[in-house]
Order: structure tokens, then sequence, then C-alpha cells
């Protein structure tokens, strides 16, 4: 299948690793020009450098924080792309911890870090896809948005006010040939799950192999995803031959969401 992804122009957020560098990778592979963004600039530099090498597709990077960064970011993707067809919008996720043991005062800070430079951006590159007539927005938010994850009640709550905004607005831009999606990644391995997993080792008084092989056994697949089936799903829904594929939550799991 031709995804008609040559030559497209993405904005792929937080990509210096995990997801975010896999779906720029898949991009590229499929002949479009990422600019990768994130905070390190020397893993921005060496992805970059891999995808360039590959002689498909092209990369450039910024380094740049998300929570301060947005303008700087859109007007440098915009230069050295001359403008955004595929806006990929991942960030960083929240600290792990249960409802009863948020601060509140935590609150504000995280939907600041990872919710307002979803919608800033998106309304930033909404303007040029409209009048393209083309675009494909795609948030990578999690399987908690559905089946909510203990010990993890900032994403759950966060990114589920990016479901509200993201099923909003696909209804608004659908018939300017724009799409918005969301990917839910269930366990993808990245430095996040090795985390994530830690963290709940300490609390469990377990060991992290321990709590991954629980993990694993709730995964009808019965093992972790692999960065590249997850960004394979994202390629699809960022491409031209997905454009009735809006207002969707696309789950990437191996069946650990238990319902339909
Ligand atoms: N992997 C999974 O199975 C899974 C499951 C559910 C949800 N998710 C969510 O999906 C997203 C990506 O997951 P991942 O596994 O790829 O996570 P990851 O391995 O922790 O990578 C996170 C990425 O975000 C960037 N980042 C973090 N804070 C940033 C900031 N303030 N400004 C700019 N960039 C920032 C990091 O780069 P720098 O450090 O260089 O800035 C890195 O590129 C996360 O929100 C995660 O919670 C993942």
């Amino acid at each position: 299948m031709d995804l008609g992804l040559d030559g497209k122009r993405a904005l792929v957020l937080s990509s210096s690793r995990g997801l975010g560098r896999g779906i720029a990778e898949a991009l590229a592979a499929e002949g479009a020009r990422v600019f990768m963004t994130a905070r390190s600039e020397d893993k921005l530099k060496a992805a970059a450098e891999a995808i360039n090498a590959r002689g498909r597709g092209q990369a450039k990077f910024m380094a740049a924080d998300l929570k301060t960064g947005v303008t700087a970011i859109h007007e440098a993707a915009v230069a050295a792309l001359g403008g955004i067809d595929i806006l990929v919008a991942n960030t960083g996720g929240p600290p792990a911890g249960t409802a009863l043991s948020v601060e509140p005062d935590s609150w504000t800070p995280q939907f600041e870090a990872m919710v307002v430079p979803v919608f800033r951006l998106a309304s930033l590159v909404l303007p040029g896809m409209q009048k393209a007539g083309f675009g494909r927005i795609l948030v990578v938010a999690s399987s908690g948005i559905v089946q909510p994850i203990p010990n993890l009640v900032m994403s759950n709550a966060l990114r589920s006010s990016i479901l509200g905004w993201a099923k909003t607005l696909s209804g608004e831009v659908a018939k300017d040939g724009v799409t918005v999606n969301m990917i839910l990644p269930g366990r993808i391995e990245t430095d996040r799950t090795g985390e994530l997993d830690a963290a709940n080792a300490k609390r469990a008084g377990k060991t992290v192999e321990q709590v991954a092989e629980a993990a694993r056994a709730a995964i009808p697949a019965g093992r972790y995803g692999d960065v590249r089936e997850f960004a394979d799903v994202a390629c699809f829904l960022a491409s031209a031959r997905a454009s009735y594929v809006t207002g969707s939550a696309i789950r990437v799991d191996g069946g650990a969401i238990r319902s339909v």
C-alpha cells in the first residue's frame, strides 16, 4: 500500500526517544520530511542523523522544552519544512501516583506541561492545514483513557481532557480534510515503561522483573509491544490513506484493554 507520505511534512513532538522517535523514523521511512523536537539535543541529533543516513525521508530537529517553547518550535518547524501537514502531538508522561496521594497543587503545572502545549500547537498548525485541505493531527495518549490505570491518576485524568478536546475538534475540521485522532499505547517497551515498572515495584515491594512479568501476564498477546508495531499504526493514521478515520481513539495494546 502506498501511504502517500512521500514529501509530507511532519512535526513530531517529544521524539528524542521512545514512541515519538519511533514515529518519526517510521514516517521518514515512508518518505516524509520530519521535524523532531524534545529537550535532549544530543539524542535528537543522533536520531536525526540516523534517519538522514538511511537516505529516505529527511529529518531536522530543534531542542526545546514543550512547557515554554511551543511558539519557537512551530516557527522553527515551519521555517525548516515550509509548512506542516502532520502534527504528532506526543508529550512526556506525568509522574505516577494514586488519586489519594496527588497534591492538589500539582494538577495545574502538569496540565500546563502535557495538555496546553498540545492545544496550542494544534491551533498554530490548523489554519495552514485547513487552507491546504489536508491535515493530520495525531495525539499519543494512553490505554488509561479507556481503562484507567492504577497509580497513574494524572495520566488517566489529564489525557481524558485531551480526548474530549480531540473529539470536539475532529467534528469541526473534518470537512476541511483534517483528521484528528488519538493513538493509545498499552505497554510498548520504552524508557517510560521501565520507569513505571520500577515505580510499581518499589510501591509493591517486588522486583522490577516480578512486576514486568505480572504486566505481561495481563496482556493477551503475552508481551510488551515493540515501538515499531506502535509506530506503524501511527504512520497509517498520519497517512493520506486514513482519510476517513477521524475522531477515533485507536488502541495499540496487544488486547490489554478488556472492554470493547
Ligand atoms: N510506552 C508506553 O507503553 C506508553 C503507554 C501509555 C502512555 N504512554 C505515553 O506516551 C508518551 C510517550 O511515551 P514513551 O514511552 O515514548 O516515553 P519516554 O520514553 O519517557 O519518552 C518521552 C519523550 O518525551 C520527551 N519529553 C519529556 N518531557 C518533555 C518536555 N518537557 N519537553 C519536550 N519533550 C519532552 C522526552 O525527551 P527529552 O527527555 O529529550 O525531552 C522523550 O523524547 C508519554 O506521554 C507516555 O506517558 C506510553
